[in-house]
């Protein structure tokens, strides 16, 4: 498929925007604009002209599909980044400076990240520190990155085996988000989008959850990935983002119930980065929910039958429910004991009681968490 097969053709429509200001630090048009075609519509959505250079980070997949007509109409400089989680590493970073230094890039230069969660975290990272910070906008074109990782100003990369251990809290400028870049994601990647949407779902809202169980019939993807409501999905995953992390941008309190199964979750994809058969993101997330809702079971946390609805959800979405591979549970251990969010040694968990509902720094017996991970080995 190349560009001009999926570059949306129809007139660009706006369904939703969402207002950052509100976040500490924020500039003062921070928005969120939700639609599809925005591509084909930028330079109306961003002020462009303020700028004295732009620039686009992608990488080499995403470029193929959306970036070329894009980067010709705006001037922008593209910088091209390899695809693949193992590519989330500081020496990007450098690269991406070196690559902004070469084209002469100053304090009024805009990086535009056009990807999924790699190029966002990465570009945000870059942004945050070249010349000590320059105004950035988030594109995001995975359904993961659209749902979860473009908002709420987490921007960073790996270090070893432990995730996102070097980063910023860096709001962009803006995130615009077109659904109509969905239409070039393969399906692995667009059910690992599921995982985070669930998430938002479990943690606040049992209706959302329902519903997208409802609408996204994993068996017919290819004709629900036309019918599927996107802005709407995308657009209700962002207002409860961007609702929490306006009440706590740096994760004091209430935004660590977003970290809802991601230190099993973060472990399970850096063990598994070391083997034949790596785990997406969002596929790592949803095992990481199910272990971490069998623990939340076995310490009297959730309610019983939680992590039997979550494991149905799952299947249906189209994403793993069982930990394939040899890793050991004492692997996976001693990655949740370097897991950036604990404290004194004391891993914090942020854990589901129902579907809807959510508590954060919870403590709970190690023994318990090796019990749930070996029972997502279990066929
Ligand atoms: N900052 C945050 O708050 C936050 C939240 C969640 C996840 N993340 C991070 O996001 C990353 C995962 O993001 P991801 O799942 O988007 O993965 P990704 O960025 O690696 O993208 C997945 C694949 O899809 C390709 N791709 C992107 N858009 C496409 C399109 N429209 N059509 C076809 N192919 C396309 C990419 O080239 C890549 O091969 C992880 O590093 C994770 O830690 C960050
Ligand atoms: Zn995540």
């Amino acid at each position: 498929m190349n560009s001009n097969e999926t570059q949306p053709s129809s007139a660009p429509i706006e369904t939703a925007r969402i207002d950052l200001a509100p976040l500490s630090g924020v500039p003062s048009q921070s928005l969120v604009v939700i639609g599809s075609g925005l591509l084909g519509n930028f330079e109306a959505i961003v002020a462009l002209e303020k700028y004295s250079t732009r620039f686009i980070l992608t990488d080499q997949n995403t470029y193929a599909h959306w970036v070329k007509p894009l980067a010709e109409r705006i001037g922008a400089s593209v910088i091209q980044v390899p695809s693949g989680e193992q590519h989330k590493v500081l020496s990007s970073v450098e690269y991406i400076c070196r690559c902004l230094m070469q084209g002469r890039a100053d304090r009024r230069s805009l990086l535009i990240n056009v990807g999924g969660g790699l190029v966002g975290d990465l570009g945000g990272f870059a942004a945050s520190v070249y010349m000590r910070g320059i105004d950035f906008v988030q594109v995001p074109t995975t359904l993961l990155a659209q749902v979860d990782a473009s908002v709420g100003g987490k921007t960073g990369v790996n270090l070893e085996s432990v995730k996102n251990i070097i980063g910023a809290f860096q709001q962009p400028l803006a995130v615009v988000i077109d659904v109509a870049t969905l239409s070039s994601l393969p399906k692995r990647e667009l059910c690992a989008g599921f995982a985070e949407i669930l998430k938002h779902g479990l943690i606040t809202d049992e209706g959302y959850f329902n519903w997208v169980v409802e609408q996204w019939v994993v068996e017919q993807w290819q004709a629900n990935r036309e019918s599927f409501d996107w802005a709407q999905c995308v657009e209700r995953s962002c207002h409860i983002k961007a609702r929490i992390v306006a009440i706590d941008e740096k994760e004091a309190g209430v935004r660590k119930l977003l970290n809802f199964g991601h230190t099993i979750g973060h472990a399970l994809e850096a063990v598994s980065h070391k083997s034949a058969s790596p785990l997406l993101h969002g596929e790592a997330v949803g095992l990481g929910m199910l272990a971490e809702t069998f623990l939340a079971e076995r310490a009297g946390i959730a309610e019983t039958g939680t992590a039997a609805t979550i494991k149905r959800a799952l299947t249906a979405v189209g994403l793993p429910v069982v930990l394939e591979g040899e890793a050991s549970p004492d692997s996976i251990m001693s990655l949740i004991r370097a897991d950036k969010k604990n404290v004194a040694n004391k891993v914090m968990w942020s854990l589901v009681t129902k579907v809807g509902s959510a508590v954060f720094d919870q403590q709970v017996d190690d023994e318990l968490v090796v019990e749930s991970i070996l029972r997502l080995q279990r066929t």
